[in-house]
């Protein structure tokens, strides 16, 4: 019954039909949209053009953040929303970089066991369905840090579009129609009642969201005191805690965003600046990275046997680290230099080679001497004065918890599935972890999200990110590697089949139909476990890529409804 449900979950994640990846043309290159100042790169078009209105008027990145964020929670409810948290980082036009927490966090009445029935063992559906799924939300907080610190324009001017969005309304479109259709029965389970994404729309009909533009117009006028003290919190935690959940006025009015110290490390000559723990994107993309460099995967070829090799040896040592050490860094001690380090990571890749796949069952976390344990979306923006930013948001599973606020208009994460409910036990994702993500009050749980930024030669050169829970971090890589490595256009990395290991299951997920089946073959000979049927997507890629002429080329994953606007 459980497997049924995991199943059910994350076929209904990935529902949506990969029947749109590019052939690649053999000479001429597949470029996407191209611009000469600013551009946002977003799940949905209505995003990305408020976004670019925005710096149009001369905001800049960090204003174009705050109103993009906000148009997705009004077009793309799917993962953009006031009821989550994400991750930002940036790059300023003089070079400084940092980062931004605005995930959520365990409430204080939570406690380690909270998942479990009195075997001991997961209650999936506790993580993940309903209100005590739900992590205190840090979306307000975050966007009214990034503006306080960067904005520049008053926030009433920058989120008055957004508001007029959710007023006027949002055409459906096809592949959001048919996400509505597959989660209208779980809504009624979980609300108990019809909701606004309940109802049975066709592509092309117009969404209003009219309780949201309200809540939004209270925002603008009480700041983010409106959302975790005001009428808006006290409105929310009303109706959280009528369906079962446990966060308090207390809870909202103690969550903080928190600056962070981005993870930097070098590639070849790209510099590459990602998000810090409690993210497990940077640290893992690190290890990955550094595992492969040594490697000419160029010369092997993209997507070629000797490549997939070496690519999924690096995910699975990297993937086995995370599940143990990784964690919230306000709780946890993590080795991360010595986790990043080159002597360490030679030592982790030292017993592969090409001949056999090493069974995950032969790989552990390293031992690193001293230490002691103890559905999201992204979009990228830069900006004609030269900043940038990458951005990854989630609510979670698709809709989150599927509880829906009807007064406030938004729906309310199930973050809470991202800590490990039991050691070795896996979530939603099939991720396992251990002491170092286990829940406590306060606590925020571990995530793959991996806003990120390139330099090349100390400028800036991208910005990119994707959903897709713990695939997140691979379909970064690939996207990074793609254009450095294989010299596709953005958008043509964007667009390439992609492929996914993370230790446990011992599996590499492949893209279905988009791999030759003799090269699956040689894998499969070699002991890879090859799988196609677990899911149709990997990712949804955006992002922004300085050309060598100083322009800005956009790839917008056609896997969704992505789109590019810029100026
Ligand atoms: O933070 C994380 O890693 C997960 N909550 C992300 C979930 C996700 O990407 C769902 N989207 N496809």
């Amino acid at each position: 019954m459980k497997h049924t449900f995991l199943l059910l979950l994350f076929s209904l994640f990935f529902s949506c039909k990969n029947n749109s990846i590019d052939q690649q043309k053999e000479t001429e290159p597949v470029l996407g949209l191209i611009t000469q100042k600013a551009m946002v790169v977003s799940a949905r078009k209505e995003a990305s053009a408020i976004g670019a209105a925005i710096m149009k008027k001369g905001g800049n990145a960090f204003d174009a953040m705050v109103a993009t964020e906000m148009a997705l929670a009004v077009a793309y409810p799917f993962a953009g929303s006031l009821g989550g948290g994400g991750f930002m980082v940036y790059r300023k036009a003089d070079g400084e970089t940092g980062a931004l927490d605005y995930r959520e966090k365990a409430p204080l009445a939570a406690y380690k066991d909270m998942y479990l029935d009195e075997n001991g063992d997961p209650i999936p559906e506790k993580s993940q369905v309903g209100a005590l799924a739900i992590g205190v939300p840090g979306t307000i907080a975050g966007i009214f840090a990034v503006h306080k610190r960067f904005g520049t324009l008053p926030i009433e001017e920058i989120l008055s579009p957004v508001v007029d969005l959710a007023n006027r309304g949002f055409a459906v479109t096809e592949k959001q129609r048919k996400r509505f259709e597959n989660y209208k029965e779980l809504f009624f389970e979980v609300n108990k009642d019809t909701i606004l994404f309940a109802k049975n729309y066709k592509a092309g009909d117009t969404i209003k969201n009219i309780k949201l533009a309200a809540t939004l117009k209270r925002i603008i006028k009480n700041g983010k005191e409106e959302f975790y003290t005001g009428e808006t919190g006290k409105k929310l935690v009303e109706h959280i805690q009528s369906n079962g959940g446990i966060i308090t006025l207390e809870d909202l009015s103690k969550y903080e965003a928190k600056w962070r110290e981005p993870v930097r490390f070098n590639y070849k000559n790209l510099s590459v600046i990602s998000m810090s723990p409690p993210s497990s994107g940077g640290v893992c993309l690190a290890q990955i990275m550094k595992m492969i460099e040594p490697y000419e995967i160029s010369k092997y070829g993209h997507n070629q046997l000797k490549t997939i090799q070496v690519i999924t040896e690096a995910e699975r040592r990297a993937y086995a680290d995370r599940s143990f050490y990784l964690g919230d860094p306000d709780f946890t001690k993590i080795p991360i230099d010595t986790l990043i380090g080159m002597p360490y990571l030679t030592d982790r890749m030292s017993d592969f080679n090409f001949e056999k796949a090493t069974p995950s069952s032969e790989i552990n976390c390293g031992m690193i001497p001293g230490y002691e344990s103890d559905e999201t979306t992204h979009y990228s923006i830069v900006d004609q004065f030269g900043n940038a930013i990458s951005v990854t948001i989630t609510l979670n599973g698709a809709y989150g918890s599927k509880l829906y606020a009807p007064e406030i208009g938004t729906f309310l994460n199930n973050e809470m599935d991202d800590f490990s409910a039991k050691p070795g036990v896996p979530n939603m994702f099939g991720l396992i972890g251990a002491q170092a993500n286990a829940i406590a009050p306060e606590k925020r749980m571990l995530s793959s999200m991996t806003p990120t930024i390139v330099e090349k030669n100390d400028t800036f050169w991208m910005s990119v990110g994707t959903p897709g829970g713990s695939t997140i971090i691979t379909s970064v890589l690939q996207t990074i590697l793609n254009v450095e490595e294989f010299g596709m256009t953005m958008q043509e990395a964007v667009n390439a089949p992609r492929f996914h290991h993370q230790w446990l299951p011992d599996v590499v997920v492949f893209e279905p139909e988009s791999f030759d089946p003799v090269l699956l073959d040689s894998l499969s000979q070699k002991g890879y476990k090859i799988d196609e049927e677990t899911s149709k997507i990997i990712g949804k890629v955006d992002g922004i890529l300085v050309l060598p002429n100083g322009t800005l080329e956009g790839g917008a994953d056609k896997r969704g409804d992505d789109t590019a606007v810029g100026f």
